[in-house]
């Protein structure tokens, strides 16, 4: 037993590893999938979705922040990962250390850079369209291709940009980005580099130009099971399989009556005889405040509606019947036939299905299963795994 609270978050393995070969067996031309795991592994939790992949054929991982990578290098993950976001120039030999690779867009970066001791491996980031980060003029191009030639312990591996709508059917930026992306990498050729590792695509991207020529694609969303976005759910040409699902147990169950009220400022009232069930997960553990009176939870295999606020560590239910305290109750999931998914979740919050998963803080530990048989806990409040 690894944690003693009530709410769990289950995460399908399996579904993860059909995901990652659906990606794999659509794209054309030996392009492979970098798994993106950052953020948590959007909330799957990073090492053990690192861990599987690259147990199931991934061989390069991509993160946001150093300390993420850092993190899968203690815990034992050796392919190569590569950090999207900007890390200081200062923080650079430890990144060469621990063999991480970095993303460079800035000459000024480059020049800050101290000794390292390690070789340190880059990749180009070119904004073509996106406007958040990357090399958006060639003159900037060149003199930072200049800077690394003369540095003779960086390792110029790869060049990447990427999509700001590749999950919008209208492919317009798209194309102006796909272009402008290309005139970078005829630069980079002229001036006497071809980068080993090219990359471009996002889920969305990987999914619609399969055949679009690069090395690898950056795939998170997908590989976790959920469309880039509702309108790509027409196009998704293999269905992708949701792993994560939330689940909770009834930790007190009541009845009240017409006039009595129900959570904080009373704001749901009793017009009848009603149960009601207490289910211990509120907004401290992710589960958005907002989605009080909008939202369904599912018990016995009925959706249950939530009344009354959301609190920081509960919330209530209306129950169709009395059952017993300790009943199951999915937040997101499937149960007996009928199922709550992160896209319905994410829709009526109005964000996107990508937030949803995030949002479940470290407070709700994840329970990882193969072939349904759990093989891991986590629990991060007891930092036990
Ligand atoms: C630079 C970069 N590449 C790849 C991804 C993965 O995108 P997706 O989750 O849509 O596959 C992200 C995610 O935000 C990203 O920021």
């Amino acid at each position: 037993m690894q944690f003693y609270r009530d709410t769990w978050v289950e995460v399908n393995l399996d579904y993860i590893k059909e995901n990652y070969v659906n990606i794999q067996n659509h794209l054309q031309g030996g392009t492979k999938v970098m798994a993106i795991v950052k953020a948590n592994g959007y909330g799957h939790g990073a090492q053990q979705v690192a861990k599987h992949v690259v147990e199931s054929g991934v061989d390069y991982l991509g993160v946001a922040l150093l300390d993420e990578a850092i993190a899968l290098r203690s815990y034992g993950i050796e392919v190569p990962i590569l950090v999207l976001g900007w890390v200081a120039p200062e923080y650079a030999s430890k990144a060469a250390r621990y063999g991480i690779t970095l993303t460079v867009f800035q000459n000024e970066w480059l020049q800050a850079l101290e000794e390292t001791s390690q070789p340190l491996t880059l990749h180009l980031k070119f904004d073509t369209g996106m406007n958040r980060l990357g090399i958006n003029d060639e003159n900037e191009a060149k003199l930072i291709i200049n800077t690394i030639k003369q540095n003779p312990s960086l390792k110029l591996e790869g060049a990447f940009s990427h999509f700001a709508t590749a999950d919008e059917l209208d492919s317009e930026l798209v194309n102006q980005q796909m272009s402008r992306f290309s005139n970078y990498l005829s630069l980079m050729k002229k001036e006497g580099i071809t980068p080993e590792i090219v990359h471009f695509g996002n889920s969305a991207g990987a999914i619609r130009f399969p055949e679009y020529e690069q090395q690898y694609v950056r795939v998170g969303i997908s590989l976790y099971g959920l469309s880039p976005s509702e309108e790509m759910k027409e196009v998704l040409p293999f269905s992708l399989k949701q792993a994560f699902s939330l689940h909770s147990r009834l930790t007190h169950v009541k009845q009240i009556g017409p006039g009595d009220t129900v959570s904080y400022g009373a704001t749901y009232e009793a017009s009848e005889k009603e149960w009601i069930g207490t289910v211990p997960i509120g907004y401290a553990d992710g589960w958005p405040r907002r989605y009080a009176d909008k939202g369904h939870v599912l018990v016995e295999g009925h959706y249950c509606k939530i009344v009354g606020r959301i609190c920081m560590d509960q919330l209530l239910i209306r129950l169709p019947y009395k059952v017993d305290v300790g009943t199951k109750a999915t937040l997101v999931g499937e149960q007996k036939g009928l199922e709550i998914t992160v896209d319905d979740i994410a829709m009526q919050n109005d964000t996107i299905n990508y937030e949803i998963p995030c949002l479940i803080s470290s407070r709700v530990p994840r329970i990882y299963k193969k072939n349904n048989v759990i093989i891991e806990t986590m629990n991060q409040i007891l930092n036990n795994s």
